[in-house]
């Protein structure tokens, strides 16, 4: 899986993309992550990558040239990738389209930055834009190694174990069960006797149920579209019902 970054700030890709699983997955040659750095692709001698916006208004806008001719050039090499930009005006991301997104040959993101981008871009190149949540960054860098690592969770082989992105929470459409390791007890709490007795049949059934609680709890709203069998569903509602009696 290819990951292209197109940005005005490479520096800031050094760390956080060459540690711990991602490095790995590199090192195997199973992703592998470049950033192009959009300055290089502005054509007048002050490489002028933004300027003011039409219509007046604070901040700047970065120009449709240079990122035009920085994507024009990936895709080149990279005809099949999708083009996604970062964007507080996109769909929001969720473990769903990082899913969707692996399987795909390559992904070139646009990092915006100052006001944003010329829509321009969007209308010629964009396959997506995404956000991350409903808030503003002051650029789409961080936004895109979110991404970056998200999706590389679901390319086969970057997690050790097989399909471990598969038990992560929002992948069966709930949040994930309570996890414990060693020491049994911590300042008076103990981990639940069941995961230590090594029956596993009894153990996932209390992770499902874990998982059910905690959704109800925290993520309610995740529940509507949970894959929930008839016996779950009763259970929530006895729930519902035990809680508006008080
Ligand atoms: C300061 S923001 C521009 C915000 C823009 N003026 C607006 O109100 O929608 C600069 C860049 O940061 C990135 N960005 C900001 N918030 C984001 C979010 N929630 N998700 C993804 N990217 C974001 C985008 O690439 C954006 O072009």
């Amino acid at each position: 899986m290819t990951f292209d970054i197109l940005t005005l700030f490479p520096g800031m890709f050094d760390g956080p993309l060459t540690e711990s699983i991602l490095k790995r997955a590199a090192e195997n040659g199973l992703i592998s992550v470049r950033c192009h750095n959009i300055r290089d692709y502005a054509t007048d001698r002050h490489r002028t990558a933004d300027d003011s916006p039409y219509g007046g208004g604070t901040g700047m806008v970065m120009k449709v040239e240079p990122l035009a001719g920085c994507i024009e050039a990936v895709k080149a090499e990279r005809p099949r990738a999708k083009v996604i930009l970062a964007s507080p005006r996109g769909r929001t991301f969720t473990q769903q389209m990082a899913r969707e997104l692996a399987a795909e040959p390559g992904l070139i993101i646009i990092c915006g930055r100052y006001e944003g981008v010329d829509e321009r871009v969007s209308d010629l190149y964009v396959d997506h834009e995404i956000s991350l949540g409903d808030f503003v960054l002051t650029g789409g860098e961080l936004a895109a190694m979110i991404i970056v690592d998200a999706v590389s969770r679901f390319v086969p082989g970057v997690l050790g174990g097989a399909g471990a992105a598969q038990t992560d929470s929002f992948s069966d459409g709930l949040l994930e069960y309570p996890q414990y390791t060693r020491p049994t007890e911590y300042r008076g709490l103990a981990v639940p006797e069941l995961l230590l007795s090594g029956n596993h049949a009894e153990i996932a059934r209390w992770r499902r149920r874990q998982s059910l609680l905690k959704t109800r709890r925290i993520r309610p709203d995740l529940l509507a579209s949970a894959d929930l069998t008839d016996k779950e569903l009763r259970w929530l509602a006895e729930l519902d019902r035990q809680d508006e009696a008080g």
